[in-house]
């Protein structure tokens, strides 16, 4: 099997990623600008998810997941079943032996297999995941299914170069939650999201 090698640094910890080039994984055999800008925001903001529940979407190479997960987090890295392989691997080569019981990886198939999570996170994390406007309606509900009102979700797109993005961020998302840019990047943005509290005329 071919891999293709690199090691990130963000502040005191490195990250060995390996891609799998041969194993026809298409979008999840790299690290995209929106995961690398997102580390970089937990780096510079000093980020500890000690004693924090999150969960990623879409991970891919599972960069994200891993550096919160050294960065103190309980993290579940989930994407289609076909890439799982090479997130254990990356999390083999990163995460200690006695860090391990901090992580799972676990396929979540968005719109299908959100039911199967439970909707406690404090975290849900996803980079470069907003490029397929059919995949908007299921990565939307998602969102909502797995989302309570103390869950705060990160949000790293592409708003230049991503279809829909600018769409999705500024018209679908605000629809249904609160939504802020909270750091830029070159065409990257990152949002913070959070639920909509529930109105009066829907509560009852
Ligand atoms: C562009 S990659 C981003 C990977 C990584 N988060 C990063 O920033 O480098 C998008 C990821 O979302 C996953 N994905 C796309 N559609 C999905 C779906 N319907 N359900 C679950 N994962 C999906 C892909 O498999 C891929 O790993």
């Amino acid at each position: 099997m071919s891999l293709e090698e690199k090691d990130y640094q963000f502040g005191g910890h490195t990250v060995k990623i390996s891609l799998f080039k041969e194993s026809f994984l298409g979008v999840s055999a790299y690290v995209w600008g929106p995961g690398l800008a997102l580390c970089q925001y937990f780096e510079a903001e000093k980020f500890n998810f000690t004693g924090k529940k999150l969960l990623e979407l879409g991970s891919g190479s599972g960069i994200v997941g891993i550096l919160a997960t050294l960065l103190g987090g309980d993290v579940t890295l989930t994407d289609k079943p076909h890439v799982l392989k090479q997130i254990e691997y990356n999390v083999s080569a990163n995460i200690p032996l006695g860090s391990r019981h901090r992580i799972k990886i676990s396929s979540l198939v968005w719109g299908t297999d959100q039911k199967n999570y439970p909707n406690d996170f404090d975290f849900i994390l996803g980079s470069d995941i907003v490029y397929s406007p059919i995949q908007f309606p299921f990565l939307l509900q998602t969102l909502q299914d797995l989302c309570s009102s103390n869950t705060v979700i990160y949000l790293s797109s592409d708003m230049k170069y991503r279809e829909g993005s600018v769409k999705f961020h500024e018209e679908l998302v605000p629809e249904q939650f609160n939504s802020e840019v909270i750091h830029r990047n070159g065409s990257n943005c990152i949002y913070k999201v959070t639920k909509k509290p529930q109105s009066m005329s829907t509560a009852f």
